[in-house]
């Protein structure tokens, strides 16, 4: 039996169609794509994140000379959220890009490792995170969780613990 999973998300044009508030996510995001630590790839992503006591956190990525070693925008934003509001649930996270090897002109997803971590705080605030996806110009895509980006998840369900 073949089975489908579809997803849903909006599609925004520009940023005065968003709210207020989720302007103002993405455009702390890329205030802080300008703070990435990018010396290697010259991508730089700039992750914002909105706590539920209306906190604002900033994540961007940090490299390193020893690539894996780096860390991404969005994981450099959900763990310091975690490691100074570890109570706090997240409501919605921005994610932008630039690059001064390409364009980036379509909204910019998060890497695998990125989604999996997203998906922990999902489960340990028993809350969705928001998305908001820009590239450095063009459309602006809004999902409603994690799950539309990574249906299939692993979590500590699966433990047995
Ligand atoms: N990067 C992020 O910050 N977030 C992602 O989800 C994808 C990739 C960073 C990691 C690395 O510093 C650069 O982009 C190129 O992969």
């Amino acid at each position: 039996m073949q089975k489908q999973i579809s997803i849903s998300y909006d599609e925004f044009s520009s940023l005065e169609e968003l709210s207020s508030k989720d302007r103002e996510l993405l455009e702390k995001a890329t205030q802080s794509a300008q703070n990435a630590y990018a010396p290697y790839s010259k991508f730089c992503v700039g992750a914002a994140l909105r706590l539920s006591n209306g906190l604002i956190i900033l994540g961007n990525n940090q490299e390193n000379a020893a690539f894996p070693s780096g860390l991404c925008a969005e994981r450099v934003a959900v763990f310091s959220a975690g490691a100074n509001y570890p109570n706090m649930p997240i409501e919605t996270l921005a994610i932008t890009a630039h690059s001064t090897l390409t364009p980036v002109d379509h909204p910019i997803a998060p890497c695998g490792a990125c989604r999996q971590s997203l998906i922990e705080y999902e489960h340990k605030y028993k809350q969705k995170i928001r998305i908001i996806l820009r590239g450095h110009t063009g459309k602006i895509a809004i999902f409603d969780g994690i799950e539309s980006l990574l249906p299939f998840q692993f979590g500590s369900d699966e433990l047995g613990l």
